[in-house]
C-alpha cells in the first residue's frame, strides 16, 4: 500500500525518516528539531557529519521563525514557494538542533513548490530537514521508484510523482548585502539578477561561504562520463542535446528541441536509466551555459570528475 500524506507525517512525528517528492527531487525527510532523527538521515545517505542540511518549511512564517529575514532575504522570498534554497543567519529560539547545520552559524532554508511536500511539513507541524535522497556521491532521485532502489527498500517513501525539475534548488546567500550562489540550481541565476535588477556574485571556491557539502566528486553514476563530446565513440552510450549526430550505440537526448528546462528535467533520470541498463561510459554534448544550463554543467563535472 503506498504511504499517504497522513502515514508519512506520522512517520516523522514519530521521530523516523521518510522520503517525499518535490519539485526538484526527492528529499530524505526528518523532524529537523529532533536530533536522533535527523541523525538517522545522516546514517542513511552515510553523509559526512560537516555536510549541513536544507530545512524545508510549509511557509514564510515557518521561515521567519527559523532565521532572520533582512529586506534582502524578503525580495528573494518572491521566488518561494519554489527551486530556491536561502541560507540566512539562524534565531537563537529556532529549535533547529545544531547537526542540521553541521554548527554554523546559519541555516539554509526553503519552501518547495510541491504543493503535497508542503502539505506533508504542515501535517508534521515542524520545519523537515531534507537532503537529496540518494546515498552519499550517488544520482539524487527525481522518481519514488529510484529512491527505493537507492537505499534497496529499507525507506518508506511518500510518491510525489516524476520531479517537474529534475535538478537540485538554487542555493544563495546574503554575505555583506550581496546575493552570492553557492550551487547553481532550478532555478536560473539569470532569472533572479533580471527580478531583482542586481547580480548574483558567484562564491569562490576557496571562500569560507561556499557550501560545505560540495565535494570535487558527486552526483555519480556508475558509468564513467566523457564531456562536450560532438562525436561519441561506438561503445559510449551518447546523451545528446537538440540535433545529434549520427551514432551506433545507445543514444538518449536531454531535449531534442535543444530546451534546457526540459533538458534539466531529464538529466538525473537518464543517467539513472543508462546506469540501470548497465552502460560503462557515457558521452555527453556540450551544453550551452546560459539559464538552466549553469546548473546542468554544474551536476555534470561533478559526475565527470575523478572518484575519491
Ligand atoms: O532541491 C534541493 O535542494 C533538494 C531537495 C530535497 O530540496 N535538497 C538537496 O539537499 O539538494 P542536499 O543535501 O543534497 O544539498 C544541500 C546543499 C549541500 O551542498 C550543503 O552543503 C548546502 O546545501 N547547505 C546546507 N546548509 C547550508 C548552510 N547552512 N550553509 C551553506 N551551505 C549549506
Ligand atoms: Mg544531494
Amino acid at each position: 500500500m503506498p504511504l499517504s500524506v497522513e502515514d508519512a507525517a506520522a512517520i516523522l512525528r514519530g521521530g523516523d525518516i521518510c522520503a517525499f517528492g518535490t519539485e526538484t527531487v526527492y528529499g530524505l525527510g526528518a523532524d529537523a528539531t529532533n536530533a536522533d532523527a535527523v541523525l538517522k538521515v545522516y546514517q542513511a545517505k552515510g553523509r559526512p557529519r560537516f555536510n549541513p542540511l536544507i530545512v524545508h518549511c510549509s511557509d514564510v512564517e515557518m521561515v521567519a521563525s527559523l532565521v532572520e529575514m533582512s529586506d534582502l532575504a524578503t525580495q528573494m522570498a518572491q521566488f518561494w514557494p519554489g527551486p530556491l534554497s536561502l541560507v540566512l543567519p539562524m534565531r537563537r529560539d529556532s529549535g533547529i538542533c545544531d547537526i542540521v547545520t553541521a554548527g554554523l552559524p546559519n541555516l539554509a532554508v526553503r519552501i518547495p513548490a510541491h504543493k503535497q511536500a508542503r502539505e506533508l511539513i504542515k501535517a508534521v507541524g515542524k520545519p523537515l530537514a531534507a537532503p537529496s535522497a540518494n546515498p552519499s556521491g550517488k544520482l539524487s532521485p527525481t522518481t519514488a521508484d529510484q529512491v527505493i532502489k537507492g537505499f534497496g527498500g529499507k525507506v518508506p517513501v511518500l510518491d510525489g510523482g516524476d520531479c517537474t525539475s529534475g535538478v537540485e534548488s538554487t542555493i544563495i546567500a546574503i554575505h555583506d548585502g550581496e546575493l552570492v550562489q553557492l550551487r547553481a540550481g532550478a532555478l536560473a541565476r539569470s532569472d533572479i539578477e533580471k527580478k531583482l535588477g542586481r547580480s548574483v556574485r558567484l562564491a569562490a571556491h576557496d571562500s569560507p561561504i561556499s557550501a560545505p557539502g560540495m565535494l570535487a566528486s558527486h552526483y555519480a553514476p556508475n558509468a564513467t562520463i566523457r564531456l562536450n563530446v560532438t562525436a561519441p565513440k561506438p561503445e559510449e552510450a551518447y546523451l545528446a542535446l537538440g540535433a545529434a549526430p549520427q551514432h551506433k550505440g545507445r543514444m538518449c537526448n536531454l531535449s531534442e528541441a535543444g530546451d534546457l528546462t526540459e533538458a534539466a528535467q531529464n538529466l538525473f533520470s537518464m543517467l539513472h536509466m543508462l546506469d540501470g541498463e548497465g552502460v560503462d561510459a557515457i558521452a555527453v554534448a556540450p551544453i550551452p551555459g546560459t539559464g538552466l544550463g549553469e546548473a546542468i554543467n554544474d551536476r555534470l563535472q561533478r559526475a565527470a570528475a575523478p572518484r575519491g
